[in-house]
């Protein structure tokens, strides 16, 4: 029995990931929101200094309720350890590879990592009695979509080896749930993931030259690449180049918490998808003209070819996650141009130092 005036215990997450990209921004608003979270990272495509600098951010007193794991998915000692630690209330898995070029020359790279890893991680939730899931699924899913905005109840389609990764991991999940009813399962499909928290501390690094708008954009834009390539400029749009969802990372990292929330929420939640996005759709030369008006910077550009496999304009019906989860994106593109550029200017390599010459 409770008992009255006694602080109720926080709730315990697990975010696999939890060093990368979205993770760190993800773990930054759960602090925020009370919440005591394990990250279980390989940092195959990150670094601990991301952890440490989200510490920094929350400041002394949340961080200790954040702990960092080194470890793989695909190792089970390694989940035995971190699952026999400590109790959690829910998972949010973001650990995966992402690079779609690369899952195409190393398809078994990709099946490998994101298939074994979270069918480990299902088996070890399962053992444990956590049977909570948000999931990082990702646009990738509705392939060319013949219909714009994408809605969450569209035919699904993978158009290279990562998408069949989120593409058989959703209906994995499906499976999982159906079979054994405890389990709630929320998979979110993020568009187009960009921008920077406010205090320019934490952003995205990629390993090698990046292959997204965005980091690539940056990288121009502090000298590291001279020239960006625009993919298509014969695209039936109002400029000739393709259009997507571009989605503020820390609006990104709030959908994750609304899903928590409602995942706690809704006993028969089951395994429900949304998308994460803005609903609106902005042209590549239209994120090159946000930037160099964000940044002050002149993006030199080329324009180039189609990129093969790319969709000709791709946005998200938002309306299904803002009736069932109350969330919805805040921040436009001026935002997210600003932001990323308050993380590129204060930190133009990113996690690392800069190379001697
Ligand atoms: P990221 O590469 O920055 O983060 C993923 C993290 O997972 C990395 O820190 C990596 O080291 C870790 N990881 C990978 N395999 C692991 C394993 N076997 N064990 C432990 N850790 C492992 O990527 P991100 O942009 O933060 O993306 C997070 C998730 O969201 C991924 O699943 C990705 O596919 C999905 N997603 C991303 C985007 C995007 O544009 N960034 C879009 C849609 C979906
Ligand atoms: C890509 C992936 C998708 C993945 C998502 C997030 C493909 C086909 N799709 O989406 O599966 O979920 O990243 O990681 O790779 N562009 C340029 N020049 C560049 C880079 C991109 O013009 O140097 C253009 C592209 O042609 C596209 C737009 O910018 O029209 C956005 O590209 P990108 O950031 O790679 O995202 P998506 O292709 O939407």
């Amino acid at each position: 029995m409770a008992v009255e005036g006694l602080q109720k215990e926080p709730q315990s997450i697990l975010v696999t990931g939890g060093a990368g990209f979205i993770g760190t921004h993800t773990v930054l608003q759960l602090l925020k929101e009370g919440f005591r979270v394990s990250v279980i990272d390989n940092l195959d495509n990150s670094v601990e200094e991301a952890v440490d600098r989200v510490r920094e951010i929350a400041g002394p007193e949340l961080s200790r309720n954040l702990t960092f794991f080194l470890g793989d998915l695909r190792n089970k000692e390694d989940l035995e350890k971190i699952f026999s630690q400590t109790r959690f209330d829910a998972v949010i898995h973001f650990a995966g590879l992402k690079a779609v070029g690369e899952s195409v020359a190393k398809p078994m790279l990709y099946y490998n990592n994101n298939l074994i890893g979270t069918l480990n991680l299902y088996e070890f939730m399962t053992k444990y009695g956590c049977k909570k899931m948000v999931f990082s699924s990702s646009a990738t899913v509705y392939g060319q979509p013949e219909k714009i905005p994408c809605v969450e109840d569209f035919q699904l389609k993978a158009m290279n080896p990562y998408g069949r990764t989120k593409l058989f991991l959703e209906e994995i999940a499906q499976d999982v749930q159906k079979a054994d009813q405890e389990w709630r399962i929320i998979l979110l499909r993020y568009f187009n993931p960009i921008g920077a928290h406010e205090s320019g501390r934490i952003g995205e690094d990629p390993k090698g030259i990046p292959n997204n708008l965005m980091p690539y954009i940056q990288q121009v834009a502090v000298g590291r690449l001279p020239v960006l390539n625009v993919y298509g400029h014969d695209y039936p749009t109002k400029d000739g180049s393709a259009i997507r969802d571009y989605i503020h990372v820390m609006d990104l990292a709030d959908g994750h918490i609304a899903a928590l929330r409602k995942l706690f929420t809704t006993e028969d939640i089951g395994c429900t998808a949304y998308n994460l996005g803005t609903g609106s759709g902005t042209s590549v030369l239209e994120m090159v003209a946000a930037f160099e008006k964000a940044s002050g910077k002149k993006i030199p550009f080329k324009l180039c070819p189609r990129r093969p496999g790319d969709a000709t304009a791709v946005y998200a019906s938002t309306e299904k996650a803002h009736k069932e989860l109350g969330w919805r994106a805040k921040y436009g593109t001026e935002e997210m141009c600003r932001d990323q550029w308050n993380w590129a200017s204060n930190n133009p390599w990113g996690y690392r130092p800069p190379p001697q010459s």
